[in-house]
């Protein structure tokens, strides 16, 4: 039932472990297929491997930041790591990174002699300036996949940044270059946050940030490629349930990626995802999640699409035994009050912006003509 054919790599299920250090030799590459994933990604392999900074992780309730990572194991150690990454089945995706074509389709073409099963190039790394120029240049990145796809048979994946104005001519591009598929998104510049005792930074760069925060940009990256460009997508960024999984799925994605919830959660919370994606699809008679790919793109429209709705809130049933007053202190119009347990709307008031529906945690109002 989960089975999904993504570029022609035959996945037992649509959810890979995604590039990072959890997959930085092949014994945690083992491990993650292990884990169920259907596929895993090679933390990104560089040609020229530099000692990494510390600290280079930090992390809070809703994610992480980390600064440059990439493996640490020269690509010529990547023959002994792929064969242990491959000893016991499994589909495994060599990532590469470097800031030249030539580089990057001579790292691809060593991983697929060591066995990899497709190539992913990573364009982007927004601790590392000249990258980010990479990412938002769809000439390089035209440049980097034709090297790459004639250099290799293997299918060739480009990962997308956010940190971008143009994914589309981007995801475009690589289309253009015979690349295969897209995966959107890499982290997203930020910082994560800041002692205010010392004044110090959590990490003492720019970096990348991951997890919750991100799945917002990475569904629009993923929505706004499926829309406007004919490649198979693999969509990435704060997935740690199978709900937002199928998110992605349905705003387009073929398949997905689960990075910073596997290294905060363990590669176990895969299986958890993996199984709870098998009863969803069974509960709602879905044969193949392909049924659900880019459902809710019907229902996404442009902004110059949308149309005046008159709508305003009205209170669903009028009693309300909530004591949060949430509905109260949002509303920017102040048009909902309430008296004796129970709430009303002042619908002369309401501008039906919608953000009580939102906020109402018993669900009380609701939004219509
Ligand atoms: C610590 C860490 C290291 C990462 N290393 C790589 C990498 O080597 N290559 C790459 O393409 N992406 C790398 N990523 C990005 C992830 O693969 C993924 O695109 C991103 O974190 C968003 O997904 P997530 O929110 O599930 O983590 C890394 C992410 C983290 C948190």
């Amino acid at each position: 039932m989960l089975k999904t054919d993504f570029m022609g790599l035959k996945l037992s299920n649509p959810v890979m472990i995604a590039a990072g250090p959890w997959n930085r030799d092949g014994k945690g590459i083992k491990e993650s297929l292990e884990a169920g994933a259907g596929a895993a990604v090679t933390e990104s392999i560089v040609s020229d491997t530099v000692l990494d900074v510390r600290p280079r992780i930090s992390c809070d309730d809703n994610g992480a930041q980390n600064i440059r990572l990439y493996s640490d194991i020269q690509i010529e150690g990547w023959e002994r790591e792929m064969d242990i990454a491959k000893s016991s089945g499994g589909i495994v995706i060599g990532s590469v990174s470097g800031n030249t074509a030539s580089e990057v389709s001579y790292l691809a073409s060593k991983l697929e002699r060591f066995g990899a099963d497709a190539i992913e190039i990573s364009v982007s790394n927004p601790a590392v300036e000249s990258l980010e120029v990479v990412a938002s240049n769809a000439d390089v990145v035209y440049q980097m996949t034709k090297e790459c796809v004639s250099a290799v048979k293997l299918p060739v994946i480009v990962k997308l940044s956010q940190n971008t104005t143009n994914i589309s001519k981007v995801a475009k591009a690589v289309k253009d270059a015979g690349g295969s598929g897209v995966t959107a998104i890499n982290t997203v510049r930020g910082i994560l946050g800041v002692d205010i005792d010392s004044a110090v930074p959590m990490l003492s760069t720019y970096g990348g940030i991951s997890g919750e925060y991100i799945r917002p940009f990475g569904l629009a990256s993923v929505a706004t490629i499926a829309q406007t460009v004919d490649i198979p997508i693999c969509g990435v960024g704060g997935i740690s349930e199978y709900k937002h999984a199928i998110e992605y799925i349905m705003l387009g994605a073929s398949a997905v990626q689960v990075g910073t919830a596997v290294m905060l959660e363990g590669r176990d919370m895969i299986r958890k995802i993996v199984q709870e994606l098998e009863i969803w699809a069974q509960d709602n008679e879905f044969d193949d999640l392909s049924e659900i790919r880019g459902k809710a793109l019907d229902n996404l429209k442009s902004f110059e699409e949308m149309k005046f709705e008159p709508a305003v809130a009205r209170a669903n049933g009028a009693s309300c035994n909530e004591n949060c007053e949430k509905c109260i202190s949002a509303c920017m119009y102040n048009a909902i009050t309430k008296k004796a347990g129970s709430i009303s709307v002042d619908r002369s008031r309401c501008t039906g912006c919608g953000l009580c529906t939102f906020v109402c945690p018993a669900n009380k109002l609701k939004l219509d003509l």
